[in-house]
């Protein structure tokens, strides 16, 4: 099984699960044979993808499944936490990066999955993970920081809709309200004691930054709990990257100049550098312009070389490894499309007609 993003669905795929609009009503049912009219259709309602049978693996990219029912909107209609459900799915978030070759953090997709199913929380346990490779972490203290990065946010089931759906900016006591969700998480978890003191104290501190500046408590530096301080990395650059009501999503180059600007003042450096050895800002596939001005396409992808990917030169087809090529020690990515242009006199890759 995997899941297709939908501007890669191809007619003759066959649906695995049924999906549903953000009403409820089914796009579609499970073993379905995808057409062209429902891929249009699915695209026109900017659904994010489909859980599709894996009879085109050049086609899926690895992707936890997570369930089909998975939706934090769904525990906080019902009132319920099912603190075991989600140390579930965070155990399967871990495992499935954990199998992935080499766990490389894809902006691309982390946008792609950003709706109703895909939370801002499964993102934010997907990054923490990987960070939380990159440092070393046991695969059982991996699977305690998914869990705690799935309900970083649990405190805002007590927030009301109207607040945190404002479209525009919270006054003051707004904020304030909103600033509690960190504390409110922390009271709800006390309930139960399917989670360790140590994640109950990470969600308390989720919003602490490293100097001391950050709230509830203004705790700093290893005062605030190791999870805590990957969780915060993850949280802000998810939200940077996501389109939001009352914002455009910021450019990669931006994204990252924030956080390294913030090193040691909101954000760990060790945590932090981290996180940006697995980056990928410029997915495969992407157009780029090189710092000589030159036009290509980027064909891989490496750990700690987010701006020196190997690419492909649009005129003369010729493949250069910007890390490694002698001759190219003095060139860097300096911008790109998040997406593939056809027509652009690179050859499309894969069948879908688009790089990917
Ligand atoms: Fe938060």
């Amino acid at each position: 099984m995997k899941f297709v993003p939908s501007d890669r669905l191809l007619p003759g795929m066959i649906s695995l699960k049924s999906i549903y609009n953000r009403r409820g009503t089914c796009l579609l049912t499970a073993n379905h044979v995808l057409t062209h009219p429902i891929i249009s259709q699915l695209c026109k309602q900017d659904y994010p993808g489909v859980f599709v049978y894996d009879e085109f693996p050049e086609l899926a990219r690895s992707y936890p499944d997570f369930g089909e029912n998975w939706r934090i909107s769904e525990v906080k209609a019902k009132h319920i936490l099912n603190v075991d459900r989600v140390i579930y799915f965070a155990t399967s978030v871990v495992e499935s990066i954990l199998h992935m070759e080499d766990k490389l953090l894809d902006m691309l997709e982390l946008k792609e999955h950003n709706h109703d199913i895909y939370t801002h929380s499964v993102n934010v346990a997907m990054i923490s993970t990987v960070c939380g490779i990159g440092m070393g972490l046991s695969d059982e203290r991996l699977k305690e920081l998914a869990t705690t990065a799935m309900l970083h946010d649990i405190g805002k089931m007590a927030i009301p809709d109207e607040i945190l759906n404002k479209p525009g900016k919270l006054n003051e006591d707004e904020m304030e309200l909103m600033k509690s969700h960190s504390q409110l998480g922390a009271t709800i978890l006390n309930q139960t004691t399917a989670v360790t003191d140590e994640m109950k104290k990470s969600i308390l501190m989720h919003h602490e930054n490293y100097d001391g500046s950050g709230y509830p408590t203004g705790a700093k530096g290893d005062e605030i709990p190791l999870y805590a301080r990957i969780i915060h990395v993850a949280d802000v650059y998810d939200a940077m990257i996501q389109k939001r009501s009352y914002k455009k999503p910021f450019n990669p180059l931006e994204v990252i100049e924030y956080l390294m600007g913030n090193a040691g003042i909101m954000f760990d450096i060790e945590v932090l550098y981290s996180f940006l050895q697995y980056l990928i800002i410029y997915p495969v596939g992407t157009t780029v312009t090189l710092s000589d001005g030159r036009q290509a396409r980027v064909v891989k992808n490496r750990p700690n070389q987010a701006l020196r990917p190997v690419v492909m030169l649009k005129e003369t087809r010729e493949e250069l490894d910007l890390a490694k090529d002698r001759s190219c020690y003095n060139i860097t990515v300096v911008g790109g499309d998040c997406v593939f242009h056809e027509g652009d006199g690179l050859e499309p890759i894969g069948p879908t007609g688009r790089a990917g």
